[in-house]
C-alpha cells in the first residue's frame, strides 16, 4: 500500500486494532479519494490482498461472480488463512451452477408464510423485552436484549430445541465477535465444529422423522439428483445461525447507540415525522454491520485500472461504500428520513443477503418498540466496541431506557 496518506501509513486492515483504536471513517474518506482500488501488502507472513472502496465498485464486484470467486471464502481472516473447508457446500461460499441451486433449497424454506410467521414472533418477542427493560431502566442492551433475539428467530425457523439454544449462542460468539484481542483462533474453530457437528446428528435425526422446518426440508431434499449430503445440511444450517445472529445482533445494538447520540433523530421517529421502514435503512448504512466480504479473482481482471491477478484476494469494503460522498450526501451525518438509500450493508448480486427480509423485520420491530414504550434512551456507561475486522458492533453498551408516558 502506497504511504502518501496522513495518519493512514501504518494501517494495517488484517489487525482489528485499527477499527477498534481509530475513527476508521478518515481511512476510507482517503482510500476514496486516493486509491479507491490499492494494494494492501502482506504482513505477519500472511499474502496481500486488494482493498476496493467506492460504492460503485464494490456493487460491480458484488455482481461479478465469474472473474471473482466466493468459494475459497468470503472473509479475509479466513481467507489470509488458507481455504474455507465449506467452499462448494454452504450457501456463501459456492459458486455457480451449484450456487444457484442450493440458493432456490433454501430460499423455499423462506416462503412468505414462513417468514411472516417468524416475523410475528420477532415482534412479539421484541415488544416484550423492550416493555421489561422499560421498566427496569438501566441495563446493558447486548445481554439483555440484542443477545435474546436473532438467535430465537433462527431457531425458530430452523426448530432447533429450546434446551439447546444458549450452547449455540455460546458457540457462535466464539467462531465470530471475539470479545477481546487474546482471543484464541484454535477457540474459534472448535466453536465452528461444535455447531457443525450438533447440526449433522440433527439433521440425520430429522431425515429419519421429519417436521415442518428448514433442517428437516433440506435433510430430505435432493441436489443433482442426489440427496443433500448430511455435512452440507449441517453447513447450511451453520451458515443461516452464523448470518442470521451475528449481524442482525450488530445492527440492533448500533441502532440504539446511533438514538441515543441523536435525540433529535430519535424524536423525529417517536413522534412519526420518519418511518420505522425508511429509519431502518439509514441505521443499516449508518452502522455497517458487516464491514467486508471478500473474493478470489477466478481469472484476471482490471478494476479501476488496476491489474488483479488470477488468484489475488480482493476486499469488499461495504462499510466504505456505504459512506461513498459520490452516493450518499453527507454521508457522516445520520439522516434516518434519507431517500434513496443504496446501501451495500446486504451486499449485492447473486449473494445478496438471503436473510434480508428477517434481517430487516428484526430491526423494524426494535423500532416500533421502542417507539411504543419509550420517551427517551441514553447511554448510561461507555460501550464496548467487539474485536474484529469484519464486524462492526459492540460487545457492551450500558444504556437508560425511560418509559414513554401516557
Ligand atoms: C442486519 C442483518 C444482516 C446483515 C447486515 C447481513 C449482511 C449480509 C451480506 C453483506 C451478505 C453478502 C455476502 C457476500 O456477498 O459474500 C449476506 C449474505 C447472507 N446472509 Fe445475511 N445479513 C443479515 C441478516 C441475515 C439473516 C437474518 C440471515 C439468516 C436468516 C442471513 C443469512 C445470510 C446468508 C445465508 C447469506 C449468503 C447468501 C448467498 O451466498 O447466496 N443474513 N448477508
Amino acid at each position: 500500500m502506497s504511504t502518501d496518506a496522513p495518519a493512514v501509513d501504518s494501517l494495517d486492515l488484517t489487525d482489528p486494532t485499527a477499527f477498534v483504536t481509530h475513527d476508521p471513517h478518515e481511512y476510507w474518506t482517503w482510500f476514496r479519494r486516493s486509491h479507491p482500488v490499492a494494494w494492501h501488502e502482506a504482513a505477519g507472513g500472511r499474502p496481500g490482498f486488494w482493498v476496493v472502496a467506492d460504492h460503485a465498485d464494490v456493487q460491480a464486484a458484488y455482481d461479478n461472480p465469474r472473474d471473482l470467486s466466493s468459494a475459497r471464502g468470503t472473509v479475509l481472516d479466513v481467507l489470509l488463512r488458507g481455504d474455507d473447508s465449506a467452499g462448494g457446500k454452504m450457501l456463501a461460499v459456492t459458486d455457480r451452477p451449484r450456487h444457484r441451486e442450493l440458493r432456490s433449497l433454501l430460499l423455499r424454506a423462506f416462503s412468505p408464510r414462513v417468514l411472516r410467521g417468524v416475523a410475528e414472533k420477532v415482534h412479539t418477542r421484541t415488544a416484550s423485552l423492550v416493555e421489561q427493560m422499560a421498566a427496569a431502566g438501566s441495563f446493558d442492551f447486548v445481554t439483555s436484549v440484542a443477545e435474546q433475539i436473532p438467535m430465537a428467530t433462527i431457531c425458530d425457523l430452523l426448530s432447533v430445541p429450546e434446551q439447546d439454544r444458549g450452547k449455540l449462542l455460546e458457540w457462535n460468539k466464539r467462531t465470530l465477535s471475539s470479545s477481546d484481542a487474546e482471543a484464541d483462533e484454535m477457540d474459534a474453530l472448535s466453536a465452528r465444529n461444535e455447531i457443525v457437528l450438533y447440526f449433522m446428528d440433527l439433521a440425520a435425526e430429522r431425515r429419519a422423522r421429519p417436521g415442518d422446518d428448514v433442517i428437516s426440508m433440506l435433510a430430505t431434499a435432493t441436489l443433482d439428483t442426489a440427496p443433500l449430503p448430511l455435512d452440507d445440511v449441517a453447513l447450511n444450517c451453520y451458515s443461516l445461525i452464523l448470518g442470521g445472529d451475528e449481524s442482525s445482533r450488530m445492527s440492533a445494538i448500533s441502532t440504539v447507540r446511533a438514538l441515543a447520540d441523536h435525540p433529535g433523530q430519535w424524536r423525529d421517529l417517536r413522534e412519526g415525522r420518519v418511518a420505522c421502514e425508511t429509519a431502518a435503512e439509514e441505521l443499516l448504512r449508518w452502522a455497517t454491520p458487516a464491514m467486508h466480504f471478500a473474493r478470489t479473482a477466478a481469472q484476471d481482471l482490471v478494476i479501476r485500472g488496476q491489474h488483479i491477478e488470477r488468484g489475488d484476494i480482493v476486499t469488499l469494503w461495504n462499510v466504505s461504500a456505504n459512506n461513498d460522498e459520490t452516493v450518499f450526501d453527507a454521508p457522516r451525518t445520520l439522516n434516518l428520513s434519507r431517500t434513496p438509500n443504496r446501501h451495500l450493508a446486504f451486499g449485492y448480486g447473486p449473494h445478496f443477503c438471503l436473510g434480508a427480509f428477517l434481517g430487516r423485520a428484526a430491526l423494524h420491530a426494535l423500532l416500533r418498540a421502542m417507539i411504543e414504550h419509550l420517551e427517551a434512551v441514553e447511554l448510561d456507561g461507555p460501550p464496548v466496541r467487539i474485536f474484529s475486522n469484519f464486524l462492526f458492533g459492540y460487545q457492551s453498551l450500558p444504556v437508560r431506557f425511560h418509559r414513554r408516558r401516557r
